[in-house]
C-alpha cells in the first residue's frame, strides 16, 4: 500500500483521513506529544491492525482519544469528579485518564481490561479528524513496539511506510514525551507514567496522588502492573545506555575516563564542549527542559544504530516535565544510574 503524507496545513486533510478512519483503516496522527497510529477505536478489526502494524503484545491496551469532556461519558462509565476537574484543568492537553470503561468500548482497544485510558489531545487538525470520524480514535505511540516514540512524521514513515494508509503531517512534536496517565478507578489516584503535566500541577487539582511503581523502578516482565506497557522494554535504542548523575564537569570526567571507539555521549548543549572527540549528541538545553523533552526521542532515534557500542547520558533534574524525561532515560537505561560524584 501507498502511505499518503497529508500535510496538516492542506484544507483537505482532516477529511480525507476521518474518511479512512471510518473505513477501518490505520492513520498516523500528530499530538502535542508525540505522534499516534490512530484507528476507529470502537472497530475491532481497525484496533486489530494497529497491534500487528507496531508488533505490540495484545494486552497492551490503547488509549482512546477523543474531541473533549463532553465524551468522556459516552465511553466511560462511574465519572468521578476528579475527572472533570483534572479535564478542565489540562485539556486538551498532554493528560490522559484511566476510568471504568463502558460495554461500547471492545476488549481489544482494552486490552482485555473493564476499564478505558482517554484523552483529548492538543492538536486542532488531529481533534477535527476525530470530530468529523465521528468515533474516538484509539492511538499508541506510533513507533515500533518497544523503539523509542515517533515525533516526526519522518519517523513515522521510518518505522510505517507502506504498511499504513496515511500520516497527517503536523510537524514535530511539541511536548515529545507521551502523556502523563492518571488512574481514576481506585481509591486514591494514581499516577501510572509521567509526562507533560507534572505531578505538582495534578496535585493541586487532586490534593492527592500515589506514584506507582513501575514510574520509579523497573518491573520484572512476568508482573501485574496496573499499566501493561510500562513494563516492557521501552523507549530504548538497541545498545545499553547508561545515565551518569552528578555535576557537569564530574561526569565529564567519568565518562572521558570510560569513553571506547564505538560509544556515544547524549547531552545537553552546554555541555558538548566538555566531550569533544567523544561523538557527543545534544538533545536540548539544560536551561529549557522543554527542549530536552521535544528533543529526547529524536535523539534515541538517532542513536538507535548497530555501529553505537554503549551510550553515556545525562538527565536532566527536578519535576514538571523534566520528571518525565528522567522517566524515559531511566527506562532506556534499564535504570542503570551512574553517580560520578562516588566513582573514581
Ligand atoms: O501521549 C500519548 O499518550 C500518546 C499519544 C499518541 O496520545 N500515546 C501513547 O500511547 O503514548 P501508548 O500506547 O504508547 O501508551 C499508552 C500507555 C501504555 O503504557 C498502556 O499500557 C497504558 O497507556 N494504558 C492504556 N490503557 C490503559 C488502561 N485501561 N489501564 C492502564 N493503563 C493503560
Ligand atoms: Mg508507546
Amino acid at each position: 500500500m501507498k502511505t499518503l503524507m497529508l500535510s496538516a496545513d492542506a484544507p483537505d486533510t482532516a477529511a480525507i483521513a476521518a474518511k479512512l478512519i471510518r473505513e477501518g483503516q490505520l492513520v498516523a496522527i500528530p499530538t502535542e506529544t508525540v505522534y499516534g497510529l490512530g484507528a476507529n477505536g470502537l472497530d475491532e478489526g481497525a484496533v486489530a491492525k494497529i497491534f500487528e502494524a507496531k508488533g505490540r503484545p495484545q494486552d497492551n491496551p490503547l488509549i482512546l482519544h477523543i474531541c473533549g469532556p463532553e465524551q468522556i461519558g459516552n465511553f466511560c462509565a462511574q465519572v468521578p469528579p476528579a475527572a472533570y476537574q483534572l479535564a478542565e484543568a489540562f485539556w486538551p492537553g498532554p493528560l490522559t485518564m484511566v476510568l471504568p470503561a463502558r460495554d461500547i468500548v471492545p476488549k481489544r482497544t482494552t486490552g482485555g481490561l473493564n476499564t478505558v485510558a482517554i484523552r483529548c489531545p492538543d492538536n486542532d487538525v488531529t481533534r477535527e479528524v476525530i470530530r468529523l470520524a465521528g468515533v474516538p480514535i484509539a492511538a499508541p505511540s506510533a513507533n515500533l513496539s518497544g523503539k523509542p516514540s515517533t515525533t516526526t512524521a519522518q519517523h513515522v514513515l521510518h518505522d510505517h511506510d507502506g504498511k499504513i494508509a496515511a500520516i497527517v503531517d503536523g510537524g514535530p512534536c511539541r511536548v515529545g514525551v507521551e502523556s502523563t496517565i492518571v488512574d481514576l478507578t481506585e481509591q486514591r489516584p494514581r499516577l501510572l507514567r509521567p509526562g507533560g503535566i507534572g505531578p505538582e500541577a495534578l496535585l493541586t487539582v487532586l490534593g492527592d496522588l500515589v506514584i506507582d511503581k513501575a514510574v520509579t523502578a523497573q518491573i520484572d516482565a512476568d508482573a501485574v502492573v496496573k499499566a501493561p506497557g510500562m513494563k516492557y522494554r521501552h523507549y530504548a535504542p538497541t545498545e545499553p545506555v547508561v545515565i551518569v548523575s552528578g555535576s557537569r564537569e564530574k561526569a565529564a570526567a567519568y565518562i572521558r575516563r570510560h569513553f571506547e571507539p564505538g560509544d556515544r555521549v547524549l547531552c545537553f548543549e552546554e555541555e558538548l564542549p566538555l566531550y569533544e572527540g567523544c561523538a557527543p549528541l545534544s538533545y536540548g538545553r539544560e536551561a529549557d527542559v522543554n527542549t530536552l523533552s521535544a528533543g529526547l526521542f529524536a535523539a534515541l532515534r538517532e542513536l538507535d544504530d548497530p555501529a553505537v557500542h554503549q551510550v553515556y547520558a545525562r538527565c536532566p533534574e527536578g519535576g514538571g516535565v523534566a520528571y518525565a524525561v528522567q522517566n524515559r532515560l531511566k527506562k532506556a537505561a534499564a535504570f542503570h544510574i551512574v553517580n560520578a560524584e562516588e566513582e573514581v
